[in-house]
């Protein structure tokens, strides 16, 4: 039998039905909700492509039951953004040219805004091992670290991560 659970996601409430409250989280985010932003990859909270911030921390979703999250804030790549401009992460992605496949980006830019929220101006090294666990198979790494480090010096000129 299904039953219903409230959500916050991306500051809104939503309430969703579930026949399983172990559904894991992404399932729900992706299939019930529509937000595509946090990816399928491998299932098994090895790849990041489904990370997901819960309480402004860094999870993976294919990982999290929905009914862990019931309480919290979740946000996904969709609700990163305030208002209609781009994220200082996502913009910096962009003006880096750190997208080749795109299918690990999601993870990229969520670990690495949970890791700005923590500490706005992280060296090369704090960045490497943020990312550590996120796969990356096109091999872009290099372009993502330099558009994490971007996204730091917009952070410091007064945008908000
Ligand atoms: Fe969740 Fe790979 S899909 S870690």
């Amino acid at each position: 039998m299904s039953q219903s659970i409230s959500l916050v996601v991306n500051k809104k409430t939503v309430a969703v039905e579930v026949d399983d409250p172990n559904t894991p989280l992404l399932y729900v985010l992706r299939g019930e909700l529509g937000f595509h932003g946090p990816k399928f990859g491998c299932g098994l909270g090895q790849c990041g492509a489904c990370t997901v911030l819960v309480d402004g921390e860094a999870l993976r979703s294919c990982l999290m039951p929905v009914s862990a999250v019931v309480g919290s804030s979740v946000t996904t790549l969709e609700g990163l953004a305030e208002g209609d401009g781009l994220h200082p992460l996502q913009q910096a992605f962009i003006d880096e040219q750190a997208v080749q496949c795109g299918y690990c980006i999601n993870g990229m830019i969520m670990q690495s805004a949970a890791l700005l929220h923590r500490n706005p101006t992280p060296s090369d090294e704090q960045i490497r091992q943020e990312l550590a666990n996120n796969l990356c198979k096109c091999g872009t790494h290099v372009r993502i670290l330099r558009a994490v480090k971007r996204a730091s010096e917009s952070l410091q000129g007064g945008q908000h991560v």
